[in-house]
């Protein structure tokens, strides 16, 4: 790859990319870039007179395109292409900040830093630079980069600034408004989204200062991710203070430059996930082992594509999937009441494993054993079926989706579900603990599913997938029925 230093081309030189790069309104490295990219194509006539000097004076900094490296980027990021300014502050997670340019930078984005003083005291600008192929900025004061790229571009000429780690130093500077360093002038100076990783010691976060400051810059509509609970790198301390880990701010980062069309929005989706509760007596319930990864993940692939998403959970304890809203129920009549309070909607997906039975009465004390006189066997009665009580309502989702649970027959039984339960489709899953799929212990609580889609029209095979695959395939195919069978007035 070809490279150049702007500060070491010829007065002239460097004067012809100044205008050029004014009348296209980039910095000067982009600039740089762009002709460099248009050389290596073959298109010489268009950089004549600029990108002809070499220096051997200092050290070159490479103007590398966004995935450069010599891996190829991973495909389908959807912020492939596009440009973050990261800025690192200084904590004792900005080594975290390291991976997060890699893990950008192999899927096709191209990030720029900006580091603070205090940063430097944990990082380098060095090793921050070599990861990003570029130049690191670190002061405001620096005449050679005001003139060649000057804050106010750098605060700009982004699609993203991502402040990781962000302490509560900076934090307090944004929501007040100072610019005394060039990470803080950036971010005054910017009209950019503004996406920040906290971390700090779990004091400091809870602190009232912070969390007004927390509070103002939520107001201003600065982005968070984190922090998270945890240990903390000083021995001893634990809570909430960590900063999100590099993976999670990619798909945050991810999510954000996100413009890929929403083809559900406008469409209402009602989800069930998790196990039900069933109460014996105060203190013990009959449960079972759905660990709610599946219908979280169908919510939030739902969402992802714009639909306003109704999540009814039973108890499970993963995370809510994010822009949806969650309703958390504990028993079958529970759900069942809030998912015909969330009628009517377009979409329901019934992929909560709802007990089929509860305890008859439920004991408003704690069973006894002693003396015998504990119950020898539980008295049960069935709870209502809240799929088929949908598949007859009167306000009946347009597309209803079940799911079936088998372990054997599971064809035959899942058609018998489609039909008895008046759903358009039945995702039917094999949850028996030797089938195969995923890690030991199988689909219920694992990772992994291999589902067949049972609708009037046949049977779909789908091979073995993570439970997000499966999520997104199938929001796609909700999205591909709905085109097809709506008519335009
Ligand atoms: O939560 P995970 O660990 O990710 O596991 C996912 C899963 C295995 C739970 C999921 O993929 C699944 O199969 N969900 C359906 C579980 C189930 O209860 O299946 P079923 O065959 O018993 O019920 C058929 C359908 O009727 C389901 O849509 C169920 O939500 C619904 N039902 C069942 C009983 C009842 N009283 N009311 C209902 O609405």
């Amino acid at each position: 790859m070809a490279s150049i230093t702007i500060r070491n081309l010829d007065e002239s030189t460097k004067q012809a990319l100044r205008e050029r790069a004014a009348q296209n309104g980039r910095s000067m490295e982009e600039e740089a870039r762009l002709l460099l990219a248009e050389l290596e194509q073959g298109s010489p006539g268009l950089t004549a007179g600029i990108v002809e000097h070499k220096s051997t004076d200092y050290p070159a900094i490479p103007v590398a395109a966004a995935g450069s490296s010599s891996e190829p980027p991973i495909a389908g990021f959807p912020a492939a292409g596009k440009c973050v300014l990261l800025i690192i502050s200084g904590g004792i997670a900005a080594y975290k900040s390291l991976d997060l340019i890699r893990r950008l930078r192999e899927r096709g984005v191209h990030v720029r830093a900006v580091m603070t003083a205090a940063a430097q005291q944990f990082i380098t600008p060095l090793s921050v630079g070599a990861l990003t192929a570029d130049k690191v900025f670190t002061d405001l004061f620096d005449r050679e980069d005001e003139q060649d790229v000057g804050h106010i571009r750098l605060a700009r000429n982004c699609d993203l600034i991502v402040v990781a780690p962000a302490t509560a130093d900076l934090m307090a500077k944004m929501a007040n408004g100072l610019a005394n360093d060039l990470a803080s002038t950036v971010l005054l100076a910017t009209n950019r989204p503004v996406l920040i990783a906290p971390a700090m010691n779990p004091a400091m976060w809870s602190h009232r200062a912070t969390r007004r400051n927390a509070e103002t810059l939520r107001r201003d509509g600065i982005h968070f991710i984190g922090p998270m609970a945890g240990e903390m790198a000083e021995s001893g301390e634990a809570g909430e203070g960590r900063m999100a880990e590099p993976m999670q701010i990619v798909e945050r980062i991810g999510e954000l430059l996100d413009t890929r069309p929403k083809p559900l929005r406008g469409k209402r989706a009602i989800v069930t996930s998790g196990p039900t509760h069933e109460p014996i007596d105060p203190v013990r319930y009959i449960a079972n082992r759905s660990s709610g990864k599946q219908g979280h993940a169908i919510a939030a692939a739902l969402a992802e594509l714009g639909a306003e998403v109704i999540l009814v959970s039973g108890p499970v304890s993963i995370p809510d999937p994010r822009d949806c809203e969650v309703v958390r129920v504990e028993s079958a009549r529970e759900m069942q009441r809030m998912v015909e309070a969330a009628l009517p909607a377009d979409i329901a997906v019934m992929v909560a494993a709802v007990a089929d039975w509860r305890s008859k009465g439920e004991a408003t004390e704690k069973m006894k054993k002693e003396g015998g006189k504990g119950p020898s066997h539980l008295e049960l009665t069935e709870n209502p079926d809240i799929l088929k009580g949908l598949g007859h309502h009167k306000q009946r989702p347009g597309l209803l989706i079940g799911f079936a649970a088998e372990t054997e027959k599971i064809v035959e039984h899942a058609q018998a579900k489609l039909e008895r339960k008046k759903a358009d489709w039945i995702v039917a899953n094999d949850v028996s603990p030797d089938s195969g799929i995923g890690d030991a212990g199988g689909v219920m609580g694992g990772d992994r599913n291999r589902v067949r889609i049972l609708s009037r029209d046949g049977v779909e095979e789908w091979p073995e997938l993570t439970k997000k695959q499966v999520a997104e395939r199938l929001a796609a195919r909700i999205c591909d029925h709905l085109a097809a069978t709506t008519t335009i007035a």
